[in-house]
């Protein structure tokens, strides 16, 4: 998998079945190798570091697959019960295997000397010291990449205890959400069949513990009556379907960046009770294909076409989805290779492609209607920086003209606590347990 990921991009979640699957692991094998194949790769700057304080070799100098082996054993070594000596052995015999004695050599030298300190040893030795520098601290301690933790940081208006808390969330194995999909199963019925929880928050959500196996498996999800979906997301678009509009709903719903699905199939079940339809807009032809999947049976037709130009009417929908491409900061748990790929140099480009989905769903709504901007990222430029821009400043309408911000904690479903004054919601897998989700609602006035 860690081959796989540095070689061919390949996402770990993706590529995992088909490792597990050509290895014949399952059971508690396959529980091992999710749990070392994820915690390596979520770890990985933190080992890094490490790695690099026991050798004189720039790590740049080391062979890939030495370097892979070397992450590999560091985190048996510093994050789990694996015995030291078990850990050493198998690393070193593997690359023994491909590489011969000499490697072999090296890598037993180094992950002898990781193993003489606990990962709370080496943190006092590496990390800066937080008086001077407690974005860096904070970042280290929780393996995260810096421009990450200062985003946090920036995100929640501080670098003190909360900080640290959403990071040490942030790199923990969450549970598993699912949606009980609106007219087909309830969520009472869903965690009876599952044996998981009602969610706290979502009225649709279940809960799973974290390597409760092959979600796929589950008759509910098997028979299409739910799916996977973060709590953060159900709560967002839930908020929309109950934003307060000014004239009737007439149940035409508008989602611009629909896949691979998720929302699209919870707002088309919330439509189709209502009467009404949705119109599905998707860039990429293969993620079209998804959404038509999880939304068959639905009222919902699927364009392929960019949201920025969709061929939809203009002021023709009272409810408008955008959930933007954008960092995915706000969801690194569930994806463990992200936050080393990232780049802050990707915020520029997306927060203009943002900007102009937001203007495109402000033109397609109705006057009196709403569009919801959501981002599964924090980060301040994505989020209340996009909408600042939009809606304008200091009275001045902005770039789509006259637009009334409502206070989107009102339409959650639910109480849902720690909030802030408004009038945007951003959620936290440390507050709420869900993914970073950020929702703003803003209204078109009616006119004259
Ligand atoms: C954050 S994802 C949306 C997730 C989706 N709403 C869900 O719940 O499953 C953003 C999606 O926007 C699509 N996208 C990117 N640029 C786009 C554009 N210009 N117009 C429409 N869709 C776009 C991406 O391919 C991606 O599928």
């Amino acid at each position: 998998m860690l081959t796989a990921v540095r070689e061919r991009d390949a996402y770990a979640n993706l590529a995992l079945p088909g490792i597990l699957r050509r290895h014949r692991l399952r059971d508690r094998d396959a529980g091992l190798a999710t749990e070392l194949g994820y915690g390596t790769l979520r770890a990985q700057g933190l080992l890094d570091t490490i790695i690099d304080a026991c050798t004189d070799r720039p790590l740049a100098k080391i062979e890939h697959a030495l370097l892979d082996a070397l992450r590999l054993g560091a985190y048996q070594l510093l994050r789990t019960r694996v015995p030291d000596h078990a850990a050493v052995t198998t690393c070193v015999e593997l690359v023994r295997s491909d590489h011969g004695s000499q490697s072999a050599g090296f890598v037993n030298a180094v992950l002898r000397r990781i193993g003489e300190h606990t990962e709370a040893e080496w943190l006092d030795r590496l990390a800066p010291d937080p008086a001077e520098d407690p974005v860096g601290d904070a970042a280290l301690r929780h393996a995260h990449p810096r421009w990450i933790a200062q985003a946090f940081a920036d995100a929640l208006g501080g670098t003190g205890e909360e900080l640290t808390a959403a990071l040490a969330a942030d790199d923990t194995r969450p549970r598993v959400h699912l949606l009980a999909r609106p007219g087909e199963i309830t969520a009472e019925e869903l965690a009876l069949a599952t044996g998981g929880e009602q969610a706290p928050y979502s009225p649709y959500g279940v809960h799973l513990e974290p390597g409760s196996g092959d979600v796929g498996e589950l008759d509910a999800v098997a028979e299409g009556l739910a799916i996977v979906q973060d709590e953060g997301s159900q709560l967002v678009a839930a908020a929309l379907a109950r934003a307060e509009l000014l004239g009737e709903d007439t149940g035409r719903w508008l989602d611009l960046c629909a896949g691979p699905g998720g929302k699209a199939s919870l707002l088309g079940g919330l439509v189709a009770a209502r009467g009404g339809t949705l119109d599905a807009v998707e860039s990429s032809e293969h993620r079209a294909d998804l959404v038509r999947r999880s939304v068959a049976e639905l009222p919902v037709t699927v364009h392929v076409a960019d949201g920025r130009e969709a061929p939809l009417p203009d002021g023709g929908y009272d409810r408008v989805l955008v959930d933007a491409p954008c960092t995915g900061l706000g969801a690194l748990r569930r994806r463990p290779e992200a936050r080393w790929r990232r780049r802050p140099e990707d915020i520029a480009t997306l927060t203009r492609l943002q900007r102009e989905l937001l203007v495109a769903a402000l033109r397609h709504v109705r006057p009196g209607g709403v569009v919801a901007y959501v981002t599964c990222s924090p980060h301040v430029s994505e989020t209340v920086g996009v909408v600042g821009r939009i809606i304008g400043r200091e009275g001045r309408p902005g770039p789509a003209g006259a637009v009334d911000q409502l206070d989107a904690r009102a339409s959650l479903p639910g109480e849902v606590p720690g909030l802030g004054d408004g009038p945007t919601v951003q959620l936290w897998p440390h507050v709420h347990g869900t993914d970073a989700m950020f929702l703003a609602l803003l209204r078109r006035p009616l006119e004259g």
